[in-house]
């Protein structure tokens, strides 16, 4: 059966399109006589590389995996991103999947879903909602540990060094899971000495024109900048440019620690402009569609799926740069 999607037409770029709604599991499904599952994903935005690999992935593998798939971009609003799973509600697609943009504020359209018995998956991003019972599982990355990485990357560069080490963070979203939890796992590591001074810390959206406006004020109001803590690699490489424009040398007059591992922060890193980079892995499609089925079929599934991620230095950036897949 077809239906078509009431207009959720976010701010001209949401791709979601006609919704052809079936399954015979867990889900509301609408009900196709072949039984194809239909997701409904909210995605948060193309605000990064990162994102742009993420969107990748899970389109190919719902593709591969017969799914399918009704996507929308939220533009990072979540007032969009609301619509669209309240759009995917009232189609009656089998499952809703989506990274939310921010932690708080979910709990009234989850329930919704819930009480449509549409089951949720939550990919890439937590929500701070006490009731469980709102979603079935979460896929993604533990970003208190990305953060933790880093912080320890920072402490092993420094050490022996009794000098104060002036850092500036620029963290992502505000409210966002990855910018709290990259903030605290950082911040808790480095606590441990004094000598590590957070001297100014702001939002650079995740993106990279934002990332080289806050470098750019960074650097106009103080001029003992040692670290750079960006919480992914777009704003570090605006972060580059910002210092680069400055007469400064990234990775070397300023030393610089970035998240996510996409190709360009890998290839500033192999060309020594970033100092230290902690993987975090856009590529939850395959896993997704797998919870998918599962939970389309009432199976039961694990609370938590954490994705496996790695760190790199310059010298092994170089070595993986040839075979990175975004
Ligand atoms: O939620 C994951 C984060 O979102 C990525 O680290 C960042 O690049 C993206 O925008």
């Amino acid at each position: 059966m077809l239906k078509r999607i009431s207009a959720v037409v976010l701010g001209g770029l949401l791709a979601t399109a006609l919704a052809g709604c079936g399954g015979d599991g867990g889900g509301a499904g609408s009900g196709d006589d072949d039984g194809t599952i239909t997701l409904g994903f909210a995605q948060v935005g193309a605000e990064s590389g990162w994102r742009t690999a993420n969107t990748k992935s899970i389109q190919d593998s719902a593709k591969e995996a017969g799914i399918e798939l009704q996507f929308s971009d939220a533009q990072q609003k979540q007032e969009n991103q609301i619509r669209a799973i309240r759009s995917y509600i009232t189609q009656k697609v089998d499952v809703i999947a989506f990274s939310p943009v921010v932690e708080s504020g979910w709990d009234t359209v989850l329930r919704e879903a819930k009480d449509a018995n549409i089951p949720v998956i939550l990919t890439d991003r937590a929500i701070d909602s006490p009731d469980q019972t709102l979603y079935k599982t979460f896929i993604g990355s533990d970003f208190v540990l990305e953060g933790k990485k880093a912080g320890e990357w920072l402490v092993a560069e420094y050490q022996g060094t009794t000098e104060p080490v002036n850092i500036v963070e620029l963290q992502g979203t505000t409210g966002s899971a990855p910018a709290n939890d990259r903030r605290d796992g950082f911040a808790e590591v480095i606590k441990a000495d004094p000598k590590f001074k957070v001297i100014a810390s702001q939002t650079g959206e995740f993106t990279r024109a934002k990332g080289k406006e806050v470098m750019d004020a960074f650097l106009k109001a103080h001029k003992d900048i040692d670290v750079l803590y960006a919480h992914n690699d777009d704003m570090g490489l605006g972060a580059i440019e910002a210092i680069e424009g400055a007469g400064l040398k990234p990775g070397v007059d300023i030393k610089i620690i970035t998240v996510d591992a996409v190709k360009d922060g890998m290839q500033a890193l192999a060309d020594g402009k970033i100092n230290f980079i902690v993987e975090c892995s856009p590529l939850l499609g395959p896993q997704l569609m797998e919870l998918v089925k599962k939970v389309d079929a009432g199976e039961s599934v694990p609370e938590r799926v954490i994705t496996e991620e790695t760190t790199f230095t310059q010298e092994q950036a170089k070595e993986a740069l040839p075979n990175r897949q975004y």
